[in-house]
């Protein structure tokens, strides 16, 4: 049966991407339908909604969601900051129970990973909790004596199932090494929680390498020898931090994958780049669709479609030459297939 999928183009280079990456799929000839859907910061525009509730119903029954980038021009001050960030995509991320956040980083090939050695390294980030829950709020606001607080809530639930997934996926992969990147030093009450989760998960999978990086100190070890790292498993934060940095180092923004999943099934998993909307060069044939296509292989592997996920996967191993068009970039890759 063909699987369902629901697509969300987005804001900005959005929709560029995602075509090219619909394009990479229907080369593995892969029986998908598509429906998409208008949502972001020019549907808000015209019709004043982020996301309604039949909408969001409707999106829960397809089998994924690929989507591009949500969020309006920086600066652009017609759309209510968090509005969209909010409304649309923590909405779907926690309304759907996604809450694993997968990010690989690969080098695009041995000899241009960092510093002539490859990456080739996975961020699990905590996806549902965190300081992105939204606890907090004002005490006298637009006084001189206002307080602001916006808290990090940490279930043991939440932390676990997490961290029993970054195990999972660290002892399929053939180093086995899994890192707690958190900072408990400071943080007594979380770190506590996450490292307390992490080393009573660890006892149930011993053929796994662990080791702990302080978030700061994992900034400078993403920069100076990103190698070091397998499996990272972090909070939600730290998480949408450290994979902006990984990003960076490991080809660029522009290469950066994510799946946001719900490992059960009970809802559709969301595949999307990391990157954002980027306003300024829409249709300029400047966005590299690199992530919206590692996205959409994701996709397919979570789908089930492994073979043609792995085409995805080996066709990305190569890189096109510099200054190719967008659409130029996606045809180097679904040529590939
Ligand atoms: C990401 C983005 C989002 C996040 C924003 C757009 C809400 O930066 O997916 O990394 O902070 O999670
Ligand atoms: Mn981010």
């Amino acid at each position: 049966m063909a699987h369902s999928i629901a697509v969300i183009g987005g804001d900005g280079i959005g929709p560029e991407v995602v075509a090219e990456a619909l394009k990479v799929v229907s080369a593995t000839g892969v029986d998908i339908t598509t429906k998409e859907f208008d949502l972001g910061a020019r549907h808000y525009l015209e019709t004043g909604e982020v996301l309604n509730d039949s909408t969001l119903e409707e999106l829960r029954s397809f089998d994924a969601i690929l989507l591009g980038a949500i969020g309006p021009a920086i600066g652009s001050t017609d759309v209510p900051p968090g509005l969209l960030e909010r409304g649309l995509l923590l909405k779907l991320r926690f309304a759907l129970d996604l809450y694993i956040n997968q990010r690989p980083f690969i080098s695009p090939d041995p000899d241009s990973g960092f510093q002539g050695l490859p990456i080739d390294m996975v961020v699990v980030r905590e996806n549902t909790e965190g300081t992105y829950a939204g606890e907090g709020g004002f005490l006298r606001r637009g006084t001189p004596y206002e307080v602001a607080t916006q808290g990090s809530v940490n279930t043991r639930f939440g932390v676990e199932r997490t961290v029993i997934y970054a195990f999972r996926l660290a002892s399929q992969r053939p180093r086995k090494h899994l890192t707690l990147v958190h900072k408990t030093n400071v943080l007594t009450y979380s770190g506590d929680l996450w490292q307390r989760t992490f080393d009573e998960v660890a006892k149930e999978f011993p053929d796994v390498n662990v080791s702990y990086s302080h978030v700061d100190a994992a900034c400078i070890y993403l920069v100076e020898a990103p190698q070091r790292y397998d499996v990272v498993v972090t909070d939600n934060l730290f998480g949408d931090i450290l994979t902006d940095l990984a990003g960076a180092v490991s080809g660029g923004i522009g290469l950066a994958a994510s799946g946001n999943l719900n490992p059960e099934r009970t809802s559709p998993s969301l595949f999307e780049p990391v990157h954002g909307a980027a306003h300024d060069i829409v249709g300029s044939g400047k966005a590299n669709p690199t992530a919206a296509i590692r996205s959409a292989a994701m996709m397919l592997d979570f789908l089930g479609e492994k073979e043609a996920a792995s085409r995805v996967f080996k066709a990305l191993e190569s890189s096109p030459k510099t200054n190719l068009r967008t659409e130029e970039i996606g045809s180097f890759y679904a040529e590939r297939i």
